[in-house]
C-alpha cells in the first residue's frame, strides 16, 4: 500500500482544505435554507437503525467525494471484507480480528461452533444465577456479582451494564472492580457479602497484574468471611483465552468460560467477557445487543461507502484529525445511562489507533488516534463547554441523544433534548460582532468581544430511537468499524497494543525495588530514583505500623 499522504485523493484533500477552510458553515446552511433537499436532508443518513446528522460539519459535496475517493483508493472495502472473512488483519501478532463473527449468528462464519458453544454455556450458566438456582456456600442465591478486569474486560461491560440498568435484574447488583489501587477493591467489598457474592475474574491473558491482585485478594477475602476453600467453584468463575493459568489459579475447569485470540481486549464484549452484561440483563436482552452489532455490520459490509454510517464518520475524523490538524474528538451523549461511553470509546479508538508506524513497521509522517475525552451531557456544559464555544482550540464532537427516554420524567427528557440540540447549533452558529453589539447595546458596547463566538465549530449528532440492547449494539459496532475505517486509511494495525509493554515491564521491575530498600537504583533516571527512595522511606514506616 502506498503511504497515504501520496494518494491522489489525500493530495487533492489538501488543495480542496485550502480553498474551505475559511468558509462558513453558517452561509452554506442559508444558502441551501429554501432548497430541497435542505443541507440536513443531504447530510442525514440511517443505518443500523441509527441516524447519523452530519450536516454541522466543514465539508461540501466536494469534500465527501474526496473522501470516499480517500476510502477507495486505501483499500476500505477490501480490508473491510477481509476482516470479516477472517484473514489475518493483526500483522503482528498473526492473528485475524474476528469481533464481528461473535454476533454473527450462521453457522458459516469462522468458529461459529465455538462461538454457539461458549454462548450457550454463558445462558445456561446466567439462567441459573438469574433464577436462584445457582447457590452459595451458605445454601443462599446469588446477589452481588463482582467483575474483576480491567480494559477490555470492563470497560465494555461496565458501560453495557450501566447503559441497560432499567432492564437489569431487580435483585442482582453489579460491581466493577478495575484498579490496583485497593481503594476501589475495599469500597466494593464494603457494600457487599460473602455469602451472595459471585466474582467473574475476566482476563484474556490472566497474567494482569490489576486483575490477579485483585483476584487473589478477593479470594482471600471469600475465606477469610466464612467460604470454606473448597467452595471457590460456587463463588468464583474465570473468562480467559489462557484456561490453564485460570485453572491454576483455583478456578474449577467448568466455571472457565472461553475468550479467543482472535478476539481483542476491547473489542471482546460480544463474548464471554460480556458475561455480566449476559447476568444483568438476562440472554434475551444479550442477544438484541448482539442483532444490533449485527445489524451494524451488515450496513457496513453491504452499503455503498456514500451512505455508509461507519465510513462517513472515520472519513470525517481523518478530515479534521489530517487536514484541520484538531487533535482532540469530544464524544458528549446526552444520556445519563451512557455516560462510561467516552470511558470506552478511549480505549476503542486510542489503543486501536494510537500508532506511530505503520503496518510494515516504518514510521509514518501523519498524524493518527485523536485524544479522545467525553463526559455526559448537560454536565459538560458547566464545566468545559465554555472553551468549546469560545476556546482557540477547535474540538469536534459526537452528540449522542435518544429521542424516548428509559425513565418517567417527560419534562427532564425535553429539557435535556433542548439542550443537546441548542449546543449544536450555537456552536455551528456562532454569534458574530455585529449581533454581540446588538445584544448588549450601545452604552455597553466594549461587552460586545466578550459575548461573540466565532462559530464554524463541527459536530455530529448520533441519534438513537430509544436506548435499548439492540440500538446500543448498533452504536458500539458504530464506532468499532469507525477505528477500522481510519486505521486503514492510516495503513496501520489497529489490533495489536505494544505501546503499553514498556511501563508494564518498568512497573515490575520498580514494584521488587520498592519491596528491598537495598536493591540498586543506579540505572534509573535521578527523578525517578528520587520517587523510589521517597516512596520506600514512606513504606519502611508504614511496615512498622
Ligand atoms: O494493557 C492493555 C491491555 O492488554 C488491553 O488491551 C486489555 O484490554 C487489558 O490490558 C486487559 O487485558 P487482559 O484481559 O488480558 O487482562
Amino acid at each position: 500500500m502506498p503511504h497515504p499522504t501520496s494518494l491522489p485523493a489525500w493530495l487533492a484533500l489538501e488543495a480542496h482544505y485550502r480553498t474551505i477552510r475559511n468558509q462558513s458553515m453558517r452561509d452554506w446552511f442559508a444558502a441551501a435554507q429554501d432548497q430541497s433537499p435542505t443541507r440536513a436532508q443531504r447530510f442525514t443518513l440511517e443505518g443500523g437503525g441509527l441516524t447519523l446528522d452530519f450536516s454541522k460539519n466543514r465539508i461540501t459535496d466536494q469534500t465527501l467525494q474526496l473522501l470516499f475517493q480517500l476510502a477507495r483508493e486505501s483499500g476500505v472495502e477490501k480490508q473491510r471484507d477481509a476482516m470479516f472473512a477472517g484473514a489475518i488483519v493483526n500483522t503482528t501478532e498473526q492473528r485475524p480480528a474476528l469481533h464481528t463473527a461473535l454476533r454473527a449468528r450462521t453457522t458459516d462464519t469462522p468458529y461459529a461452533n465455538q462461538i454457539q458453544r461458549e454462548h450457550a454455556k454463558m445462558a445456561a450458566f446466567a439462567e441459573q444465577i438469574r433464577t436462584g438456582q445457582w447457590l452459595g456456600h451458605s445454601g443462599k442465591p446469588i446477589r452481588h456479582i463482582v467483575n474483576l478486569g480491567i480494559g477490555g474486560s470492563d470497560l465494555g461491560p461496565k458501560m453495557v451494564c450501566e447503559a441497560l440498568k432499567h432492564l437489569g435484574h431487580e435483585q442482582l447488583s453489579m460491581h466493577f472492580v478495575t484498579n490496583v489501587d485497593g481503594t476501589d477493591l475495599q469500597r466494593v467489598l464494603s457494600q457487599i457479602d460473602a455469602e451472595t457474592t459471585l466474582v467473574i475474574i475476566v482476563s484474556k491473558t490472566f497474567t494482569t497484574l490489576e486483575t490477579l491482585t485483585n483476584a487473589r485478594s478477593m479470594r482471600r477475602w471469600l475465606i477469610d468471611n466464612g467460604m470454606p476453600e473448597a467452595k471457590l467453584a460456587q463463588h468464583c468463575v474465570g473468562v480467559s483465552a489462557n484456561a490453564n493459568e485460570a485453572v491454576q489459579f483455583g478456578i474449577a475447569p467448568e466455571n472457565v468460560f472461553a475468550m479467543w485470540e482472535w478476539v481483542g481486549g476491547r473489542y471482546s464484549l460480544w463474548s464471554a467477557a460480556g458475561l455480566a452484561i449476559m447476568l444483568l440483563l438476562g440472554p434475551a436482552h444479550f442477544d438484541e445487543l448482539l442483532a444490533g452489532a449485527r445489524l451494524m455490520d451488515e450496513h457496513f459490509c453491504t452499503v455503498p461507502l456514500e451512505r455508509n454510517l461507519p465510513t462517513i464518520l472515520g472519513l470525517l475524523g481523518i478530515w479534521y484529525r489530517n487536514f484541520f490538524n484538531f487533535s482532540t474528538q469530544l464524544i458528549t451523549p446526552y444520556a445519563h445511562a451512557l455516560r462510561y461511553l467516552p470511558a470506552y470509546l478511549q480505549q476503542l479508538e486510542m489503543e486501536s489507533n494510537g500508532k506511530s508506524v505503520d503496518v510494515n513497521g516504518e514510521r509514518i509522517g501523519h498524524s493518527t488516534a485523536a485524544v479522545l475525552w467525553g463526559e455526559a451531557g448537560t454536565n459538560g456544559q458547566h464545566a468545559f463547554f465554555q472553551m468549546l464555544h469560545q476556546g482557540t482550540n477547535i474540538v469536534p464532537i459526537d452528540f449522542i441523544v435518544a429521542l424516548s427516554p428509559e425513565h418517567p420524567y417527560l419534562d427532564h427528557h425535553l429539557k435535556l433534548l433542548a439542550n443537546c440540540f441548542a449546543q449544536s447549533e450555537a456552536l455551528m452558529r456562532g454569534r458574530t460582532q455585529e449581533e454581540a453589539t446588538r445584544l448588549v447595546g450601545p452604552e455597553k458596547a466594549e461587552l460586545a468581544p466578550h459575548l461573540m463566538f466565532a462559530g464554524n465549530r463541527p459536530s455530529n449528532t448520533i441519534v438513537l430511537d430509544a436506548l435499548t440492547p439492540h440500538s446500543l449494539g448498533a452504536l458500539i459496532a458504530l464506532y468499532e468499524h469507525k477505528v477500522f475505517v481510519q486505521a486503514t486509511v492510516w495503513n496501520i494495525n489497529p489490533f495489536d497494543q505494544w505501546g503499553v509493554e514498556l511501563g508494564k515491564t518498568l512497573s515490575k521491575e520498580i514494584e521488587q525495588t520498592l519491596a528491598d530498600p537495598v536493591a540498586s537504583l543506579a540505572h534509573h533516571d535521578s527523578s525517578t530514583c528520587a520517587l523510589i527512595a521517597r516512596a520506600q522511606a514512606k513504606l519502611a514506616t508504614l511496615n512498622h505500623r
